[in-house]
């Protein structure tokens, strides 16, 4: 199976950054179809990246522009619906009806599908994970068996222009203040885009993966808490986290839910109900070895201390 072009939705996020980036490094052009093609200009400084803009949850309107491709990525999905009350059942399950249904009458036989770990329509605890479970299901339901589908399910994921170390580094930076921290204990086994984009990679033209789903995790287990120590500790700060209990948890989430924004919400809340860490993890199987946290993201969140301290010692010598 040769694959020259890949159209991508949500190719303009940031996981869609590095998988579109990788791509293009292979020789593989990509099409990103996105809504707002003037905010993702730095896109269209890749070679081989085109950028167009289409009503992506119409079939008709995503048809077209599969004629000159060989296979189809979906990356879109929200964390938050805001006041749309149907956002999430929009973005993670209509929107794929639409691109099966585009991808059966253009004749593409090949897509790639982003789920998240936890996904599962029946046991979902939040909307989030309710509907992106819908999603994969029917993706892997309406492909069959003409489109070959797999689906990836990964845990947190970090990286260069990640919404996760980059947000805690964000409001701990805000001001010397004791942190609230919702949820402490919640786990995650935060995984590196690079790795995830590399399973997208292996996986385009592997006949092995058809059909399947694959739980893409880091090698190390943290709590909520320790993440955030991390994060502190890696931009040399020293912030006393305050462990809210699970009352005082759902309470901030219902309070920071209503602000501009939604940087917390009860379905964030919901979602952090249940662990999100691998049983077992697929990307072993998949030949790629998981990058750890201490690899990265001293990387991109700014100095350590240590290196401060030599980065000084320079200057002063
Ligand atoms: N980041 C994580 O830690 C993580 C963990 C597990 C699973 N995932 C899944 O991985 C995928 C990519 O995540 P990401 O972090 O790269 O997200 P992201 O940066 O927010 O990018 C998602 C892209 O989806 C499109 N999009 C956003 N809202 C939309 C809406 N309401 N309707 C249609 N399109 C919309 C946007 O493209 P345009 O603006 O160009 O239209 C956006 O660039 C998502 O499906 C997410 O659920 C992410």
């Amino acid at each position: 199976m040769k694959i020259n072009k890949v159209c991508i939705l949500g190719g303009s996020g940031f996981v869609g950054h590095h998988i579109t980036s990788k791509l293009v490094s292979k020789g593989i052009q990509c099409l990103v179809l996105t809504r707002n093609p003037e905010q993702h200009k730095d896109l269209r400084v890749l070679p081989g990246v085109q950028l167009l803009t289409a009503n992506i949850f119409d079939a008709e309107a995503i048809k077209p522009h599969l004629a000159s491709c060989d296979a189809f990525i979906n990356l879109v999905g929200i964390l938050n619906e805001g006041r749309n009350k149907q956002g999430f059942k929009q973005a993670h399950v209509n929107l794929v009806e639409a691109a099966i249904k585009a991808c059966h009458t253009a004749g593409i036989s090949r897509l790639l599908h982003m789920s998240a770990l936890n996904a599962n329509p029946g046991q979902g605890p939040s909307r989030y994970l309710f509907t992106k479970g819908e999603g994969e299901n029917l993706a892997h339901k309406l492909g069959h068996p003409n489109i070959n589908i797999t689906s990836f399910r990964p845990s947190v994921i970090f990286g260069s222009g990640d919404s996760f170390f980059n947000r805690f580094a964000d409001l701990l930076s805000l001001a010397p203040i004791p942190f609230p921290l919702a949820c402490p204990d919640a786990r995650f086994a935060p995984v590196y885009v690079g790795d995830v984009a590399d399973a997208f990679i292996h996986t385009l033209t592997d006949s092995k993966s058809f059909g399947q789903r694959y739980n893409l995790c880091g090698p190390r287990i943290f709590t909520l808490e320790e993440l955030v120590h991390y994060t502190a500790q890696q931009l040399g700060l020293k912030r006393k986290i305050i462990r809210l209990s699970d009352r005082a948890s759902r309470l901030q989430a219902e309070i920071l839910g209503r602000m501009p924004g939604q940087p917390f919400s009860i379905d964030n809340y919901l979602s952090m109900q249940v662990d999100s860490i691998c049983q077992h993890n697929n990307l072993l199987e998949l030949g790629i070895a998981p990058k750890d946290i201490d690899d990265v993201v001293p990387l991109y969140l700014g100095f350590t201390s240590k290196q401060r301290r030599l980065s000084r010692q320079r200057q002063a010598g």
